[in-house]
């Protein structure tokens, strides 16, 4: 079974039209990569179902999602932008994952607290966001997607603000945190640096003028017999993000 299928899906920005079809694995852990503009968060905004689409189907666990919103999904999503309430403590921000505001429970505030011991910083279980750095924050994130243990889990370049040695800790915790769950979840991750799918996804899918152009293996994706249109991409970024000769 497929753990997220776009379909025909098509959408207008303005005039800028996109049309995606990509089916990810149940289970599988996906990169998404491709110039900037190329449509990635528009593509994760139709999944997610900020957006609607013009046309085609989005499908989740075989299961068609399209007419359902956002919050009827089996998703999560992080985002660059940590997203978290700034006058929620870290505690908080995550046992919101599951369980209503208004109703935040002890058993809620447990299994929060568990959740930000298992991304290094139950120590800061009361802090508030303005209090944390940034990768504190995309930690504080990250567990509260973790928690809600959703079969989807949608990641617009959640760790790009980040240094390259945070990232790796972070895309660390993100295998830990699928290899905690006997049924891992589908995992599409957004990331401008190619070098992250190096080691932790299975796949890659590249993204251009608004269409999936090219899907494969992570290393037969970024290696030197990838696509021509993924080596002119990567061949375009700074010198330490080329992949190896
Ligand atoms: N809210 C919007 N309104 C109009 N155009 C938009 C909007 N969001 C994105 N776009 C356009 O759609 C294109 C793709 O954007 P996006 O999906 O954010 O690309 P990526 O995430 O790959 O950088 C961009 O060129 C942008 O001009
Ligand atoms: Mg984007």
């Amino acid at each position: 079974m497929s753990g997220l299928v776009l379909d025909g899906v098509v959408f207008h920005h303005d005039r800028t039209p996109f049309r995606f079809d990509l089916d990810v694995r149940r289970g599988e852990w996906m990169a998404l990569i491709g110039p900037s503009g190329a449509g990635k968060s528009t593509l994760l905004d139709l999944a997610a179902g900020f957006i609607p689409p013009a046309a085609g189907r989005i499908v989740m666990e075989g299961r068609d999602v399209t007419d359902l919103g956002p919050a009827e999904r089996p998703l999560s999503m992080v985002f660059q932008d940590d997203n978290l309430f700034p006058h929620l403590t870290a505690e908080e921000n995550v046992a919101i994952g599951i369980a209503p505001r208004f109703r935040l429970g002890r058993r809620a505030r447990e299994r929060a607290r568990q959740a930000l011991d298992e991304v290094g910083i139950g120590a800061l279980a009361g802090r508030r966001p303005a209090a944390m750095s940034g990768g504190e924050r995309q930690r504080v994130g990250l567990a509260r997607a973790f928690l809600r243990e959703r079969p989807v889990l949608l990641l617009d370049e959640p760790f790009a603000a980040l240094g390259p040695a945070l990232r790796r800790e972070m895309l660390e915790l993100l295998r830990a945190a699928r290899a905690r769950r006997s049924d891992p979840p589908t995992v599409l991750m957004v990331t401008h640096h190619p070098e992250d799918a190096r080691g932790f996804c299975d796949r890659v899918a590249f993204l251009e003028d608004g269409s999936v152009r090219a899907v494969g293996e992570t290393e037969a994706m970024l290696g030197g017999s990838a696509p021509e249109a993924v080596r002119r991409y990567l061949g375009a970024l700074p010198q330490g993000a080329k992949p190896a000769p």
